[in-house]
This record gives structure tokens, sequence and C-alpha cells, in this order.
């Protein structure tokens, strides 16, 4: 066996060039031995970065190899393995692929460590006019990959494969780590909406971009999520998202702390104070009609809920306690609500999830965040009434429309979206 030349790690600013830019005679940023190598470019420059994968390394190869070379791709694609010095030597395993898979190009980092810095790093390196990342220990099933590059060809600027949509889902997550998911994702909704907003699975790392929606700003990525930089700081204007299930892991371990999760808060409010995110072009429009839907349902919520309370504590007809009576009217007009926005707000979406089981997966998400903008009205309530010295009905009113918008953005982000548990394949 030959031994095969490792990638030189780029160095300096996290910066994806465009390839005419790489070209360019007087750019000082490469080497003229860089230059030629970046003008003989490609379609497709597929990152997987790794950290002790050494038991998955082979397989993944393996099976994106025959992949692509049967969607016609053979010799117009690169998978660029990063690795960071892994203890398991990784990088050692992945330069023995080249041999028998040459399109394999392996980066060995020493200095940098980090999973979103070591994707960026080999995009840097790579030839492609499509960047993508996927992750090397199979848990992002590699055939999915063929529904993102359709997906690129009918004129997205990237393609996400989604947990979320329709025909995604997780393998085995317990409720625990499903319930941690959704809460960082509600956490991207507050802070950064118009970023986090655009997609059903911001957290995912396995996703196409063309280069020349990224190249130019600096990418200044915390930790895991990769995407989210992609989203905030690049020039996207068709996102497609493709359905995927997340696979239990067969070999090796995740590298998924709570420091992550501690970096994640950290990226979204350094996303957020850059006056960038204003920038954004495209981004969704307002879907004023469903909200319009949503207010009417929200009216008959407010009636029912009179009639119920009218009903249960009126000494002239069942007479219950106060806090008894108004507990059960809000939840009847929870039901209530949440009837008439599944059947008719909501009705092209809950089409596509039939079955009991979704639907109360559906009801359990919607009471919740009802739930959770009840204690918003009363905090806001407070807030105008007692510190700002708004009058009460005033503030009562504006506590309604805020936290109704609330309900509206996050129901319409996280109740009536798809996330089924599936089992293997
Ligand atoms: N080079 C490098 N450096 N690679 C790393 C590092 C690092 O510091 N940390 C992790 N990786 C590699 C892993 O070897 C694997 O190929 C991939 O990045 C994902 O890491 P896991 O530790 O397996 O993470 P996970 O399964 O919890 O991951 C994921 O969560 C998402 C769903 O929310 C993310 O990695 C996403 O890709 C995924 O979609
Ligand atoms: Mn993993």
């Amino acid at each position: 066996m030959k031994s095969q030349t490792l990638l030189e790690v780029p160095s300096g600013d996290l910066k994806v060039l465009s390839l005419s830019h790489a070209q360019t005679a007087d750019n000082n940023d490469f080497t003229e031995s860089d230059k030629l190598e970046l003008s003989c470019s490609i379609w497709l420059s597929l990152v997987l970065p790794t950290y002790n994968e050494s038991s998955n390394i082979k397989d993944v190869v393996q099976l994106l190899t025959s992949l692509l070379d049967k969607a016609e791709l053979v010799n117009n694609y690169e998978l660029i393995i990063v690795d960071d010095n892994s203890p398991d030597q990784t990088w050692e395993v992945a330069q023995a692929l080249i041999d028998d898979y040459p399109h394999v190009r392996v980066m060995r980092r020493q200095g940098e460590r980090g999973l979103s810095s070591a994707v960026i790093r080999g995009w840097q390196a790579a030839k492609g006019n499509l960047l993508g990342v996927i992750d090397a220990d199979l848990q992002h099933p590699p055939e999915v990959l063929l529904n993102l590059l359709d997906a690129i060809e009918q004129g997205a600027d990237l393609a996400v494969a989604s947990r979320h949509i329709e025909g995604g889902g997780v393998s085995e997550w317990s409720i625990a780590r499903r319930f941690l998911s959704r809460g960082a994702q509600l956490l991207g909704l507050i802070v950064l909406p118009k970023v986090v907003g655009r997609i059903s699975d911001p957290m995912s790392g396995y996703f196409l971009v063309r280069r020349q929606a990224i190249a130019g700003p600096t990418l200044n990525p915390v930790g895991y999520k990769i995407l989210i930089e992609v989203l905030g700081r690049g020039n996207i204007e068709h996102i497609a998202e493709v359905g995927y299930v997340f696979q239990e892991r067969q070999a090796g371990e995740s590298k998924v702390s709570w420091e992550q999760y501690v970096e994640y808060i950290l990226h979204l409010l350094k996303l957020r104070s850059r006056g960038r995110i204003g920038h954004l072009r495209g981004y969704l429009r307002f879907p004023m009609d469903r909200f319009i839907r949503f207010g009417l349902v929200g009216l008959s919520g407010v009636f029912v809920d009179m009639t119920m309370f009218y009903l249960l504590s009126d000494p002239t007809t069942l007479a219950l306690g106060l806090t008894r009576s108004k507990i059960i009217a809000a939840e009847i007009a929870i039901i209530n609500n949440f009837f008439w926005n599944d059947f008719w707000t909501f009705r092209d979406v809950s089409s596509h999830q039939k079955g009991n089981y979704q639907r109360l997966k559906r009801f359990i998400k919607f009471n919740i965040i009802c739930l959770m903008g009840l204690i918003l009205n009363v905090l806001i309530l407070n807030f105008f009434f007692n510190v700002l010295g708004i009058n009460r009905y005033a503030a009562n009113l504006i506590a309604i429309a805020i936290v109704t918008l609330w309900n509206f953005w996050i129901n319409l982000k996280l109740s009536w979206r798809v996330t089924e548990v599936k089992s293997k394949y």
C-alpha cells in the first residue's frame, strides 16, 4: 500500500471562497498549486466530520460511493473526511481507504477541534460547486442524499434532511431526549425566529448547500450546530427539506454532552447580536390566512370558556368552586380550540399525519404550549399593569394579543409538525 498524502489544513478565517475568486491570479489567499487544483472543479464535495469513527468510516465510505456512482456522479464528487486527530486513528483508517476509493480525501487536524469548524475546514479544501455534510456514524441514512441532490437540482440553494417533516423521524429516542431537542428548537424560535423558524429541523447536520450561497462571509460557529450559521450568515433564498429517520448508532459513541447545549445557546445569542439577520432575504412570509383562522378559533374558545364557566360555577347551575370551574372551563376551551385548529386551521398539515396516536401527540403539544401561554399571559399582564402602570384592561388586551401570537407561532412550528418514532430501516 502506498502511503497517501493528507490534505493540508487551511488556516486563517473560517471562510469559504467562491471558485472564481479562488482562481483569480492576484488572489493571495491561495498558492499557485491550490489555484490549479481548485480550478478543476467538480459537482459535489461532501464532508464527513469524524472523531473516533474508525469502526464506521469504511462502511459509510463504501455506501456513499456505491450510491453516488450509481447516481451518475462518478468522477464528479469527492468525500472529504475531516478528522480531529482521533485517538482511535480514524484518519489513518480513512487514509488507507484512498487506494480503493480515490475520490476520498482526508484531513487530519491537530490544532483546532470541534464539529462545526471541521466542516468548514473541509469545505475550504473542497473543489465542489455543491458543498455538503453528513455524519460519519451512519445515523444519517446515505440514500437520503439522492433526495437532497434532487432538491438542489430543482433549484434549492440549501437542501436539509429533516426529522420533523413527512417521512422524517427518530428511531428510538427517549421522551427526555426528544424533549431536550424540541426545547432547544423552541429556544431558537424565541431568540432567532427568522433563522430557526425557516426550517423544521434547525439542528440537522445533514444538508447540501450551493457554494455561492455561503461564499464570502466569515463563518463563526460555536460548537455543534453549523446549519444555524449557514442560515444566519449565508445568502439563502430557496430552501428544500427532505424527511429522514435518524438511525440508532451501531458502532462508536456520540460526542454530545451538556457542553453542547450551553454552546448552542451562546451561538444563538451571538448570531442574534449581529445585525445581519435583519437582511435575510426570502424569509418565510407571515401566514396571515392561517393566523386569521387561528384567531377565530381562539374567539370561539373564549365563548366556550365563558359558557362552561357559567354552567360550572353559577349558583343556579352546578355551583362548583371558582378555581375548579375555571380550570375545567379552560381545558374544555383548549379541547374546542384544538379540534377546530386540527380540522380547519392546520387541516393541510394534519391530513398528512393520520391516526389517533398522531392526533393525541398534537393535542398534548398544543396543551403544553397553551399552558405556557397562560403563564406568559399572567407575566405580561403583571408587567404592564404593575411595572408600567398601564390600565388593567388595556394591559390584559396587550397580554392577550402577545400570547395569541406566541400560541400561533409556536404551535405552527412545533405542534403541527411531524416527528415519528420509527423502527430501524
Ligand atoms: N472532526 C470532528 N470533530 N468530528 C466530530 C466532532 C469533533 O469535535 N464531534 C463529533 N464529530 C463527528 C462524529 O464523529 C460524527 O461523525 C458526527 O460528527 C456527529 O457526531 P455525534 O456525536 O454522532 O452526534 P449526534 O449523533 O448526537 O449528532 C447530531 O445531532 C443532530 C441531530 O440533532 C449532529 O451531529 C447532527 O449531525 C445531527 O443531525
Ligand atoms: Mn451520531
